[in-house]
């Protein structure tokens, strides 16, 4: 059960979404011109980059805030595109911290009615889908700026204090559930069940299955913090505190450039 969503020709308007403040500090000053509107907890900024309309949202974390905040960006803001960025967990042992996943597809991997009405784990119930595709025009666009970005100068210092390995790009399936990943077994056995899964995180998977259901073409696209290991949580807090805001912005930025308004 696949599903792919629609490919955008071009982009009229762009939600750029990160789960945490940390991570889009940088991004929110970059474009401090911005037009702000609180919707609940969260605040929109609205702005443009040469013709391109942006929207951009720190959504908080976990599956229900990234659903929350990605049906205000399509309903409330008429957003065409969106791109999630962030960090997140490494579960392939050939994926580092500082590396760069750009996700083709996504999975939430802590929903499982296996056994209940014909359903297979991983199933999303009544969509039809176990996987979420992200829009292949917008994974070439990730993809492309994160190749850029792990030769950038500013974002290997700014990785460089958590490895001695120089970052690297990957494309493949990133999982989601609303739990942290701190644990090598739990990590492991999601690597088995899910072929070719590259990392976790807490958001993607969400945002994916709202622009699914509208048929919003999307990205998901993850800086690795943390080997999802029993040392998680302290690489995790260290990166985040160091590294995430240069790295969000960068990539932002990178992917904003690549992409062209109609
Ligand atoms: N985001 C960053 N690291 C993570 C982990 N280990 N588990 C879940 N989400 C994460």
């Amino acid at each position: 059960m696949n599903n792919t969503s629609a490919s955008p020709r071009a982009v009229r308007r762009l939600g750029i979404m990160t789960a945490m403040n940390e991570e889009f500090r940088l991004i929110a000053e970059r474009f401090d011109t911005a037009t702000s509107q609180a919707v609940g907890p969260r605040t929109f900024l609205s702005t443009s980059h040469k013709g391109l309309e942006l929207v951009l949202v720190s959504s908080r974390i976990g599956k229900v805030a990234a659903a929350v905040t990605t049906s205000i960006l399509i309903h409330q803001y008429n957003v065409d595109a969106v791109l999630f960025t962030g960090v997140a967990g490494a579960a392939d042992s050939s994926v580092r911290i500082g590396d760069i996943v750009v996700a083709d597809s996504l999975i939430q991997h802590d929903i499982d009615l296996k056994g209940v009405m014909g359903f297979e784990r991983f199933d999303v119930p009544l969509l039809g889908v176990r996987q979420m595709r992200c829009a292949e025009e917008l994974v070439l666009v990730a993809q492309e700026a994160a190749s850029k970005l792990v030769s950038n100068s500013e974002y290997v210092r700014g990785v460089g204090g958590f490895t001695k390995n120089l970052p690297k790009v990957h494309r493949g399936i990133i999982a989601s559930g609303d739990t942290f990943v701190c644990d090598t077994k739990e990590r492991d056995d999601l690597t088995s069940a899910i072929p070719n899964l590259k990392c976790v995180e807490m958001e993607g998977a969400a945002v994916a299955q709202v622009c699914v259901e509208h048929n919003v073409p999307f990205v998901v696209a993850r800086i690795i913090s943390d080997e999802a290991s029993h040392e998680a949580a302290i690489d995790f807090g260290a990166f985040v505190q160091s590294a995430a805001a240069v790295g969000s912005e960068l990539f932002v930025r990178g992917i904003i450039s690549h992409l062209v308004a109609p």
